[in-house]
């Protein structure tokens, strides 16, 4: 494949590792060596070295982007996933395939938006740049080359549209669909008797079958989608999860807390498959109300959830695991890094989008273009203890109640891996962190992980980590539903691709994989 080995490995770091201990764990750093660009950073966990030997690609779709519905493009790093069987390594060293690309629920402005549910596809030529000299911005554009290509619409069951407003009302459970969150028709179309399935997706997954299953904030549930958009089934996590208010009823709103449960706007950011054993993981961007998740001082230790998914007939698939997760908590103000995406890397270890919400589209002041933790960081559920079906899905009794975890739970193994804001590898592609809110301030909001062999003999266990930030559809020529819209800056859609060595990634195990 005349693929070359990017990165001497002569300045391998090992990072110190940050066992848990009975505290969350504060945020760490992977260590590497000052001055070469080209060194690459190890971690290690649970006997394993992984290796991260920085960025090697990088590009991105305007802002004011518009996709084939009419809309603007935006958000769409929310979820990303490799389209099954389209990845190709050539023969000159590129490689081309297919991202399938969820924005969320839409801009928000003002206030949330009846925005229907959509995937689109992009397709890619990414051209790896491994070398240390520093890329102008425009030539560092070259090493990923995005194309949009179309988008599909999902629906409601029997064919309605879906929306992203708030999900102020609840529809009852019925046959094959759990109790669902749903929101009123906007005034145009108010003499429709049915209410509408809010949708807010943050989690995708592309199945070997042809389908998708997303994952939303507003429930937290997870859906399983035909390619053309026709809703399949629905997933409802354990009470635990649920937002119930004080008497015990759901209520699905993202604009104040629940009184248990999944707090507002933390739902299912993390979906992943293990493809080998279909199993779905889905995992909540910070700890449950109950758990501590009512403050960001204590909200660290979230929740992850595991369903077999082997049989397709099967209409609610079953629980098989339930485990805590300790995310990272900044040294300085206790602040958890909420958590964005997870990807499944081999059994029991996945790779975990933790990070805060500073850099371009934060604002424009110093203290919010600086970013301090954007990491794909690593952890293990080897050692955790499997809580599902215990008292624990029971809301009345938490794992960690003020945010501390009670004493007979072993929560995951977290340590620091892919650091985003790196300044050296920021340079070698015209990014920055901090400073000036231009092009090339990196995004804030970065929040989607896919995986995809390098298909280098030399170095077997090599994986591109493809990741893509949500610009919140953030741009003074926007559009929706033909009405123009201006949120007073422009922020594109940026992607990356890092270059990393997983070992004991079995075969077969990542999906959209071919040539392995
Ligand atoms: C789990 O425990 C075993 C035995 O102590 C240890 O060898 C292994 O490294 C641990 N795994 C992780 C991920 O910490
Ligand atoms: C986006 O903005 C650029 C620069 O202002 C402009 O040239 C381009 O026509 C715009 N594209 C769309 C689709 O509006
Ligand atoms: C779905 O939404 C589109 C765009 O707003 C609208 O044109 C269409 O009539 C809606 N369909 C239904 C069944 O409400
Ligand atoms: C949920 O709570 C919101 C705000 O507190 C309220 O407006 C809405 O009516 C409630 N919905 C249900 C189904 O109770
Ligand atoms: C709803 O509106 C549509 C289009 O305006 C109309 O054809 C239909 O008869 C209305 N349905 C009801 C129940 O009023
Ligand atoms: C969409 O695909 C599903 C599953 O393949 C199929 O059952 C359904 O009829 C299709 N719907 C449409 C509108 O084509
Ligand atoms: C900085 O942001 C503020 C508020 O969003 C805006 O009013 C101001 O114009 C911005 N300044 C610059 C230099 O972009």
């Amino acid at each position: 494949m005349g693929y070359q080995r990017p990165f001497s490995l002569g300045f391998v770091a090992l990072a110190f590792l940050h066992p848990y201990r009975c505290s969350p764990v504060a945020e760490s750093f992977a260590t590497r060596t000052t001055s070469a660009s080209s060194s690459a950073v190890s971690v290690k966990l649970g006997g394993v070295t992984y290796v991260n030997k920085g960025i090697v690609g990088f590009g991105f779709i305007p802002s004011n982007f518009t996709e084939s519905t009419g809309d603007t493009f935006g958000g769409v790093g929310s979820a990303i996933a490799l389209k099954y069987g389209t990845w190709e390594s050539h023969s000159d060293g590129t490689y081309t395939g297919t991202l399938v690309v969820h924005p969320d629920r839409g801009f928000n402005i003002i206030s949330t938006i009846d925005y229907r549910a959509r995937q689109h596809e992009v397709n890619f030529v990414l051209t790896p740049y491994t070398g240390s000299a520093d890329l102008s911005f425009e030539a560092a554009q070259q090493t990923l080359q995005l194309k949009y290509i179309d988008t599909t619409l999902q629906f409601d069951r029997g064919g309605g549209n879906t929306s992203g407003l708030d999900a102020l009302g609840v529809r009852s459970e019925e046959s094959g669909f759990s109790t669902n969150p749903v929101a009123d028709p906007p005034m145009p179309i108010a003499n429709e008797t049915y209410q509408h399935l809010t949708l807010d997706i943050e989690g995708l997954v592309a199945h070997s079958d042809g389908t998708y299953w997303i994952s939303d904030e507003y429930g937290p549930y997870i859906y399983h989608y035909a390619a053309n958009g026709s809703l399949i089934q629905t997933i409802q996590p354990p009470d635990a999860f649920l937002p119930l208010d004080n008497d015990g009823n759901l209520n699905f709103t993202s604009a104040v807390n629940p009184t248990t449960g999944r707090a507002g706007n933390q739902g299912f950011e993390g979906l992943t498959l293990d493809s080998e054993n279909d199993i779905l993981y889905a995992m909540l961007q910070s700890a449950t109300i109950q758990d501590g998740g009512d403050n960001d001082d204590t909200s660290s230790f979230t929740r992850m959830v595991a369903y077999d998914i082997a049989n397709p007939t099967v209409k609610e698939p079953t629980l098989v695991g339930e485990w805590v997760v300790p995310l990272p908590v900044s040294t300085s103000k206790s602040k958890t890094r909420a958590c964005s995406e997870i990807h499944f890397v081999s059994e029991n270890v996945f790779l975990a989008l933790s990070r805060d919400g500073n850099g371009n589209g934060a604002g424009n002041d110093t203290d919010d273009t600086t970013s301090k933790y954007k990491q794909a960081d690593l952890f293990s559920i080897q050692n955790a203890t499997n809580i599902a079906g215990s008292k624990f899905d029971n809301p009345s009794n938490p794992v960690a109640p003020g945010g501390s975890l009670v004493s007979k739970i072993t929560p995951a193994t977290y340590v620091s891996f892919v650091d985003y804001i790196d300044d050296v590898q920021l340079a070698r592609f015209g990014l920055h962190n901090g400073g000036d809110e231009d092009q090339t301030l990196i995004n804030s909001k970065w929040e989607s992980l896919a995986l995809a062999p390098v298909n280098d003999p030399s170095n077997p266990n090599d994986y591109f980590l493809f990741t893509a930030s949500d610009n919140d559809f953030l741009t003074e020529d926007g559009i929706f539903n033909r009405v123009p819209y201006n949120a007073g800056v422009n922020v594109d859609n940026q992607f990356l691709v890092f270059q990393v060595t997983l070992p004991s990634v079995p075969a077969g195990s990542i999906a959209n994989s071919i040539g392995v």
